[in-house]
């Protein structure tokens, strides 16, 4: 665990007597080390192990020392999946659902995600930055360093641009990481009514290319669902986001069985997510292509779906499991990624351990970030959060509470 040419320089921090859950994937549960210490020089972690094999020197020189007291660390929470930037709320739309319309019909009668596509086209730029920046805050509060924002509430070149633009920034101005990813095939905007193709035609050929000039996004998604896209029109703009170097990720299977985590998986996505409609003999290609499967149980309780994702045989087939919160207006009004944790076990029947996995080491890899965040390591940005708690499991079974003590991002207390 030493890595030699950090023992002479002094570490910038060194956090002590902690519950170090590395997240480590090996023999021990959650790679958990009783006694733990972490070093950290500049942004990294340089050195993670017992607490009593802490380098003599290092007592010495480092600056600053923090006795853990026993209580928990794990590495900074990653929320893989969000919509968390757009104009309005749908409030309305959920007192329709009580009343007995379905979120299918609300779509299809000009309601749903076109409803927030015209409140996101009105809004400026600053105001969907200080809109998004209130429902980060609940975020960072419970120790989230990276989160993953997407478009496709814009719909038009100059919409999606903008929200790729308040993502970006969000992402500087603010103490976390921002993953970006670009949704122009969210649904068909009302100037392309059954015209489906042609508004496939204008992402690959008007949008897609400006978004990748500009650096806008990390990832391509889609929704893949008879209200919104076909496997095959989302093959076209996979293969034109590939050509400009784009991961790829995608919305499967949340509605209804479409073959599009297949096909994603075997055009090498990085992640299908939702996929409660996955048949269980689909789960293979998954796991063949290492994409990992994103669960979002905000939006399987608020939709008040029954049908639950094929966990068992995700789980039995070794498929690395994310979980995230799907913040969005429309289908998972959410701003606790702990409550996920704990839905995701009570919904899902995840354990607490392949929880806290789905927010930490598996959001990680489902962003293409595995090498950089996710895990306690050497090597990796010090991306990290003190709980006040001693039992990782706790983390899963509190339901609103939020027992983060303190953060590191990049090597510095937030
Ligand atoms: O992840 N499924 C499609 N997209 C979002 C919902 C968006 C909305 O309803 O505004 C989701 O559930
Ligand atoms: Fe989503």
């Amino acid at each position: 665990m030493l890595d030699k040419d950090q023992t002479q320089k002094p570490w910038d921090s060194l956090w002590f007597n902690a519950r170090v859950a590395t997240m480590v994937a090996g023999d021990k549960p959650y790679g958990l080390i009783d006694h733990g210490a972490i070093g950290i020089i500049d942004e990294k972690i340089v050195w993670v192990g017992e607490t009593s094999q802490v380098p003599k020197e290092q007592l010495a020189l480092c600056q600053n020392q923090m006795d853990c007291m026993s209580a928990l660390a794990t590495p900074g929470l990653i929320d893989c999946h969000t919509h968390i930037v757009y104009g309005g709320e749908r409030i309305d739309e959920f007192e329709m659902r009580l009343n007995g319309a379905s979120y299918s019909e609300i779509s299809k009668a000009g309601g749903g995600i076109a409803s927030t596509v015209s409140a996101t086209r009105l809004s400026t730029e600053d105001a969907l930055f200080d809109s998004a920046k209130q429902r980060i805050n609940s975020f960072l509060n419970e120790g989230v360093t990276t989160i993953e924002i997407k478009s496709g509430y814009g719909l038009d070149l100059e919409t999606e641009l903008k929200m790729l633009r308040v993502a970006r920034r969000l992402g500087r101005e603010l103490s976390l990481d921002v993953s970006t990813s670009f949704l122009g095939a969210h649904a068909i905007p009302a100037e392309f009514k059954n015209r489906s193709d042609d508004y496939i035609d204008y992402i690959c050929r008007d949008v897609l290319p400006l978004v990748a000039a500009d650096n806008l996004a990390d990832s391509v998604d889609a929704f893949c669902e008879d209200i919104a896209f076909s496997a095959q029109q989302i093959e076209r703009v996979f293969r034109c986001a590939v050509s400009h170097g784009l991961s790829l990720k995608l919305h499967a299977e949340q509605l209804s069985d479409q073959k599009g985590a297949v096909m994603a998986a075997e055009m090498g996505a990085l992640s299908v997510d939702h996929i409660e409609y996955l048949a269980e003999d689909d789960v293979a290609v998954i796991k063949r292509n290492d994409t990992v499967a994103v669960l979002l149980p905000g939006a399987f309780y608020f939709l008040g779906e029954t049908k639950l994702p094929p966990v068992a045989a995700l789980r039995s087939q070794g498929v690395s499991i994310a979980i995230s919160s799907d913040a969005n207006p429309g289908s998972s009004p959410v701003s606790s990624l702990l409550l996920m944790l704990n839905m995701a076990c009570t919904l899902f029947k995840l354990t607490p351990e392949e929880s806290l996995a789905g927010v930490t080491r598996n959001a990680a890899k489902a962003l293409g970030l595995a090498s950089e965040v996710g895990t306690l390591e050497v090597g990796k940005l010090a991306n990290m959060v003190l709980w006040s708690l001693e039992n990782p499991a706790e983390l899963s079974y509190r339901i609103g509470h939020n027992p983060c003590q303190k953060v590191m991002y990049r090597g510095k207390v937030r």
